[in-house]
């Protein structure tokens, strides 16, 4: 397993303030996320979810797509993600390969706003993402 790296509190810190910012009137179920660079940028992002419930977005996404929308496409990292909950978060598919695009190694901090800590990798949560280059 992968061990916290100083910095992994202040990004936990961001995600959570993000999480209180997530739209999330349906699923009640409120994610935060924020996203690094190495040079010391923070993106968050927060889910959105929509009446048509397939239109929701996640938080790791909207963490993502802030970054790149702020010029940021590479040399990243580490993400956090953060939930209420007694059980630590996990990154759904979708957003396992939307990070894959721009930090197939990222890694990855999951986080309770109670506490719980876990590190892992991207690597690990998405081994063969579906890159240029990764063909078989
Ligand atoms: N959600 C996230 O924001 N991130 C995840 O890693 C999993 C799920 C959101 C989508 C939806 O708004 C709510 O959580 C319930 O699935």
């Amino acid at each position: 397993m992968e061990k916290l790296a100083p910095g992994d509190e202040d990004l936990i810190r961001v995600a959570a303030l993000a999480r209180q910012r997530a739209y999330a009137p349906y699923s009640k179920y409120k994610v935060g996320a924020a996203i690094r660079t190495k040079r010391n940028k923070i993106y968050s992002g927060a889910n959105v979810e929509n009446a048509s419930y397939g239109l929701t977005v996640c938080a790791e996404r909207c963490a993502v797509w802030a970054a790149v929308a702020a010029g940021e496409t590479k040399d990243y990292d580490a993400i956090a993600i953060v939930i209420d909950d007694d059980k630590l978060p996990t990154p759904c598919g979708a957003c396992r390969q939307v990070i894959a695009e721009f930090a197939p190694d990222l890694r990855v901090v999951l986080a309770t706003t109670a506490g719980m800590r876990k590190a892992t990798t991207l690597t690990a949560l998405l081994p063969e993402p579906f890159l240029p280059g990764n063909l078989v």
